[in-house]
Parts: structure tokens; C-alpha cells; sequence
């Protein structure tokens, strides 16, 4: 009998249930004598010992439907180090309570499904002795050593959407829209549904911007007689000043702003220069939710499949990673604790610059 642990952990995004199908399904067809525990909550559940005996019945039905069927949470690394049960100080931390209960329910193989801060605690649970697998998921797509992440496609998919319908309104008024979409350190859906959705102006925490430029596209645009512009900025970018502060001043300072996010600051600041009304939307959370998009019910079954494969094969330590259209096992030691960030060099943004698009930076 082996037996299989399975966890989903950090933000959650489309695609996690069809990933667990995927590894399920493969498992429940190749081995005969297996069973899959899921543990509630990411790995919160894992140090609290919260799980429950799945069944094949479980990962039925599942492939087109959002969020997890597991329940997931945010467990910072820099947390694993703490005691397990604050009233024992002296006690287990998190990390070897997770251990312990690998080892207490006989686990053959754990696998998570996460992004960055999931990897880290992934890598430290494998140093620890944990034979795990991981798969990459986040509308980020900022996983090092995956070409692609599930959920990104599908939050492109709906934050394109967005852009598309904004247009419309924007046209009708005259307005200078400001989209914000999700992305704290990597721009890459901004970028993909900027492009994709025809932004005037795109706004990546890869390549700080200048508020200057941003306005003299606005006037740039009024001159050529266009009625609207639609800027879509990441949620973590940053004006050039921004980007001089140091980590610290830069929280003190996004503290004591009296806007709430960068996309009301940047229409403020516009307000003044635009001569034209401005606007902000901001889908926020329902770019992670719904249905997972064809493209990523393909990319996580993919992944999956490949993840019980090398369940199979005993070969762990690893994450699963697209490259160049083949999915392959990446050593945790090298995704854990590295972003891959949106290169100014990105041939996206070359294309879309050759279209006029404006990156916020003086020309
Ligand atoms: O990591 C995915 C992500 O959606 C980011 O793009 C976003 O900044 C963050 O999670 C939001 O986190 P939370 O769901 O905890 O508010």
C-alpha cells in the first residue's frame, strides 16, 4: 500500500483542482494498492494534523472547477521556525511538526501545490527528509524554473476582459482609465493582458515608471485626437522616486500615502495633468477565481500526470517545470527563495513598443 499526502498552499489561483485530479487520477490508474490523504487548509494542516482519506470519487468533477477542494492558507516561511504550539515555547516548531506527521501518517510521498513562499517551506520539509513533489500555481507566473505557472493564463484570460469592456467606457466618456491588476514583485500578467487587451500605457514593478511620461502619452494620445487611454499598472509598481527608497522607507512611506493603491495615486497625480476625467478599476481577487481556462485544465493535467510519474519513479525533491514544452522535474533547491521576474529585454514588451505602447519612461 503507498500511501500519498496532497496539499494545497498560499493564494490560491484556477487550475488547483485539476492538478490534483491529474496526480490523483494517474496514481489511482497505475497503482493498485494506494491511498491520498488531503490535508485542510495548506500546511497549516500539516502542522495542525487536519486531513481526511480521499477518495478516486473526490477528484471526480473537478477539472473545471476554481479554488481547491482542500482549502489552502498563507503559512510564511519565516514562520516554520516558530513552536508548533505557542504555549510551548520549548516545544516542536511548525517545521517539525510537519515532519512528525509525515512520519505519523506513513506517507510515502507529499505533494504540494504552491507558489514562492509555499517553495521555500517545500525545500526545508525535502531537506528535513520529506520525499516531496510540488507543482508551480500562481496568476504570478514568477515561479523560477517553470516557463509558465497554472493560473496564470486564466487570470490573463479575465483580466483582458477587463481591459476589453473598459474600452467601451472609456470611449463613450473620454476617460483616462487606470486598470490595476495583481502583481506585488512580477508584472508578467499586466504585461500579458495589457498586450493582449491593447493598454495605452502598461506599468510593471520590473521597470518604474515616471509620472511625467505617463501624462505626456496621455497628451500624446489627445493629439492624435484618441478619445480615451487605458493605462493597466501591477499593484507593486513603483515611480522612479519609489524605486530609490530602500525596502523599509518604501513601506513607511506606502503606509502614510493617503491612497489606498498605486492606481488611485497615479490618477490623482494625473487628475491634475490629464485635462480629461480619470478613473480606477480594480478587479482584485476575481482574477483568482472561477473556472480554470482550457489552456490551464491542460497545463495542470500535464503537470499533474508528471507529478505521479515521478511518484513512481521515487524521484523527489523536485517541482515539475515547463520548459520549452516539456514538463520537467526542477530541483527545489533551485525554484525555492528565487523570483522569476518580467526582463526588460522581454520580446512582449519590445512588440509592444513597437506599437506605441508606452512603458512610463521618458522616450
Ligand atoms: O500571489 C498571488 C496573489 O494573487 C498576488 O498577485 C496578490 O498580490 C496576492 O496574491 C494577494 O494576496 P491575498 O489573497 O492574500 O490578499
Amino acid at each position: 500500500m503507498k500511501r500519498i499526502g496532497i496539499l494545497t498552499s498560499g493564494g490560491d489561483c484556477q487550475g488547483l483542482n485539476a492538478a490534483m485530479r491529474g496526480v490523483s487520477k494517474a496514481l489511482y490508474e497505475s497503482i493498485d494498492q494506494i491511498e491520498v490523504i488531503g490535508f485542510l487548509d495548506g500546511y497549516k494542516g500539516l502542522i495542525e494534523g487536519q486531513s481526511r482519506k480521499m477518495s478516486p470519487a473526490d477528484f471526480s468533477g473537478i477539472l473545471t472547477v476554481g479554488g481547491t477542494i482542500l482549502g489552502t492558507s498563507r503559512q510564511p516561511f519565516k514562520s516554520m521556525k516558530q513552536p508548533a504550539d505557542p504555549d510551548d515555547p520549548d516545544g516542536p516548531t511548525r517545521l517539525d511538526a510537519m515532519v512528525k506527521n509525515v512520519d505519523r501518517q506513513k506517507l510515502d510521498a507529499l505533494v504540494i501545490l504552491g507558489g514562492n513562499g509555499t517553495h521555500k517551506t517545500a525545500h526545508a520539509l525535502s531537506k528535513a527528509g520529506v520525499p516531496v513533489v510540488t507543482l508551480p500555481k500562481t496568476i504570478d507566473n514568477d515561479l523560477w524554473g517553470t516557463e509558465v505557472t497554472f493560473g496564470f493564463h486564466s487570470a490573463v484570460d479575465i483580466a483582458t476582459n477587463v481591459i476589453d469592456s473598459i474600452h467601451t467606457t472609456a470611449t463613450s466618456h473620454g476617460r483616462v482609465f487606470v486598470v490595476e491588476l495583481m502583481g506585488h514583485s512580477a508584472g508578467w500578467l499586466t504585461l500579458y493582458a495589457g498586450v493582449a487587451g491593447g493598454a495605452d500605457i502598461i506599468l510593471l514593478p520590473e521597470l518604474p515608471f515616471d509620472i511625467k511620461a505617463v501624462s505626456e502619452a496621455i497628451r500624446r494620445r489627445n493629439e492624435q485626437n484618441k478619445r480615451f487611454s487605458i493605462i493597466a499598472v501591477a499593484e507593486g509598481a513603483v515611480t522612479t522616486d519609489m524605486a530609490r527608497l530602500s525596502k523599509k522607507d518604501l513601506a513607511r512611506y506606502r503606509s502614510t500615502c493617503p491612497h489606498p493603491s498605486i492606481a488611485y495615486e497615479l490618477a490623482a497625480a494625473l487628475g491634475q495633468k490629464a485635462g480629461q476625467e480619470v478613473r480606477v478599476t480594480i478587479p482584485g481577487h476575481y482574477q483568482r477565481g472561477g473556472q480554470p481556462s482550457p489552456y490551464d485544465r491542460i497545463l495542470a493535467t500535464r503537470f499533474g500526470t508528471a507529478a505521479a510519474d515521478l511518484i513512481r519513479q521515487g524521484r523527489f525533491g523536485v517541482m515539475v517545470g515547463m520548459q520549452s514544452d516539456h514538463v520537467v522535474p526542477v530541483p527545489l533547491a533551485d525554484v525555492a527563495g528565487k523570483l522569476k521576474l518580467v526582463p526588460p529585454e522581454s520580446p512582449v514588451i519590445a512588440s509592444a513598443r513597437s506599437l506605441g505602447t508606452s512603458f512610463g519612461m521618458p522616450e
